[in-house]
């Protein structure tokens, strides 16, 4: 915790075992999902009411149909999500885990296409749905640098034109993963191999419904790693868990590393 940090609320239990778990461990794989950035103003995608799914219709945003139906606004829905980013701040949940990786290696495997662990001064060893900020050519896959796919930049509109790959002319599309799309291959290696380096996992803010990434953990579960899980909700990772710490990511981080300092 850093020192602008408030206090942990009183009342947020950590078990003893789990805290053990963290401070033993040489190495900690943290998996991510939009609840680990809630805190920072950015909605969720299932939340009853908040999510993004209950507003807007994935299938005429978030896959290759979509995009091929109507690119302009498929990239307009996407600069507006990296404006709403580039907004927002880390929570003290992003700001715990940076912090936790003082005394150990902490390696965080995210679904989360924003940078806020980053900002925090995490490692993200994977973005495994890809990011907001690596826009990149539809055709030959040549990464996109021109200021015209900025978001500081871009005019809240339904609708704008994706910019033009100066290599091979083709659409730029945004730089994530749609329904539909494996994932990075690169990326998918990195994170297996961070989950099997793990001595323990904690899993922060996803429903663990979306294959094959909620797939990790469940695999760290079966090689009889433990797993730590912080939702104030149930999710479909809850019964893989060693311990399911049932509060938000900004209250229960920074409560887990103060109880790892205190030992
Ligand atoms: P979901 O919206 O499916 O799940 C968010 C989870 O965060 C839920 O389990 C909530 O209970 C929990 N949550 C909400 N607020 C929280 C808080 N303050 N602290 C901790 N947890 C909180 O989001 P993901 O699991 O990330 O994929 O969704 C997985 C993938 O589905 C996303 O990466 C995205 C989406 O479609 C693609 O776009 C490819």
């Amino acid at each position: 915790m850093t020192d602008h940090d408030p206090a942990p609320p009183p009342g947020i239990e950590i078990p003893s075992a789990a805290v053990e778990a963290v401070r033993d461990a040489e190495w900690v794989t943290v998996f991510t999902g939009a609840g680990m950035s809630a805190e920072s103003g950015l909605a969720t995608f299932r939340d009853t009411d908040t999510g993004l799914w209950e507003q807007y219709d994935p299938m005429a945003l978030a896959t290759p149909q979509a995009w091929h139906d109507d690119p302009a606004l498929v990239w307009a829905w996407y600069q507006w999500r990296a404006r709403k980013v580039l907004a927002a701040q880390p929570n003290a949940g992003h700001r715990a885990l940076a912090d936790l990786a003082a005394d150990r290696a902490v390696m965080v495997v995210t679904q989360n296409v924003d940078d806020l662990h980053e900002r925090a001064g995490s490692d993200v060893i994977s973005h495994l749905h890809g990011s907001l900020f690596a826009p990149r050519c539809s055709h030959c896959g040549h990464p996109y640098h021109g200021t015209d796919a900025d978001p500081t930049d871009a005019v809240e509109q339904l609708r704008v034109e994706p910019p033009t790959c100066p290599i091979c002319l083709s659409t730029v599309r945004p730089g994530v993963v749609w329904f539909g799309e494996p994932l990075p291959a690169d990326q998918w290696s990195s994170a297996e191999k961070a989950f099997a380096a793990s001595d323990v996992v904690i899993v922060v803010g996803t429903s663990g419904i979306v294959r094959p990434a909620a797939g990790l953990p469940e695999r760290a579960a079966d090689a009889g790693i433990g797993v730590i899980e912080f939702n104030p909700e149930p999710s479909a990772l809850t019964r893989y868990a060693t311990h399911s710490i049932r509060t938000s990511a900004a209250v229960g981080l920074p409560a887990l590393l103060a109880a790892v300092r205190q030992g």
